[in-house]
């Protein structure tokens, strides 16, 4: 059964990631969003947070280092552990990310694969004690996926957090039952930065239909909670 799904972004004014500011003029802004963001993660408090490559990247920078020699690694999947306290999805259909170890944060690791990675990536993930799922065709299907994740790992509650394809595809896939902004007081207005969500040419509007659930602001950051529906 599908989890509860809730999609977790912080935006400036303008709808931007916040991935174009940089410079040491920054740090100060970058860490305050990042408090701000982390609090209301914790205030929902999902069984896990899913996370595109990207991203994940930020959080994990270990290089290739698959084991000499393997027995053929289990497909479509290994989960390493399956009490953990919450699992930390990522997004890598290419198998571009490398683990130093299995959390992230203390949030066990689970990597959502494409169906042509290489055996001697996911052994280099197990050896590592990181759980993975390989989709069964050449693109991840996201439905699937979180049914699979759901049933495995006992999920009640994901979060998807980020970035803006991510956010825009399980939108796109009617999997997102409530989208929670926080409104950070910045206009960041940097030419050609991402926005919180990305849907291609066709977009979003046509395809969803939002309700205001409620308006709060907490220490000047104004939090928008809408439940999310399908049109038509
Ligand atoms: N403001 C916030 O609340 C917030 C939250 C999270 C992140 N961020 C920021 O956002 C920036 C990154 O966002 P981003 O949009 O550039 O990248 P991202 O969403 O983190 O990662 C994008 C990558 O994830 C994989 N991916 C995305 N959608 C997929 C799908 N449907 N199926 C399979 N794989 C998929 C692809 O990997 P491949 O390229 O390998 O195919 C894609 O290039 C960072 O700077 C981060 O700090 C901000």
């Amino acid at each position: 059964m599908k989890p509860r799904v809730t999609c977790l972004m912080l935006s400036s004014l303008d709808g931007r990631l916040g991935s174009g500011l940089a410079g040491d003029g920054a740090k100060e802004e970058i860490s305050a969003r990042g408090r701000a963001f982390e609090a209301a993660h914790d205030e929902l408090s999902p069984d896990a947070w899913i996370i595109g490559r990207v991203t994940g990247a930020e959080m994990s920078r270990a290089t290739a280092h698959p084991p000499a020699a393997f027995a053929a690694p289990p497909r479509p999947h290994h989960f390493a552990t399956r009490d953990a306290g919450a699992y930390g999805i990522i997004l890598d259909p290419s198998g571009k990310l490398h683990f130093a170890k299995p959390d992230i944060g203390g949030d066990h690791v689970v990597v959502l694969l494409g169906a042509g990675v290489a055996d001697s990536h996911l052994a280099e993930l197990a050896a590592d004690g990181v759980s993975y799922l390989v989709s069964g065709g050449d693109e991840i299907d996201l439905a699937s996926a979180l049914e699979v994740l759901a049933r495995e790992l006992k999920l009640d509650h994901v979060a998807v957090e980020g970035g803006g394809g991510v956010n825009g595809a399980f939108l796109k896939a009617g999997l997102v039952d409530e989208v929670i902004v926080l409104i950070w007081p910045s206009i960041n207005a940097i030419t050609g930065e991402r926005t919180i969500f990305e849907a291609g040419e066709e977009g979003l509007a046509a395809r969803l239909k939002l309700d205001l659930r409620s308006c709060e602001a907490k220490d000047g950051v104004v939090w928008l909670r809408y439940g999310v529906s399908m049109r038509g």
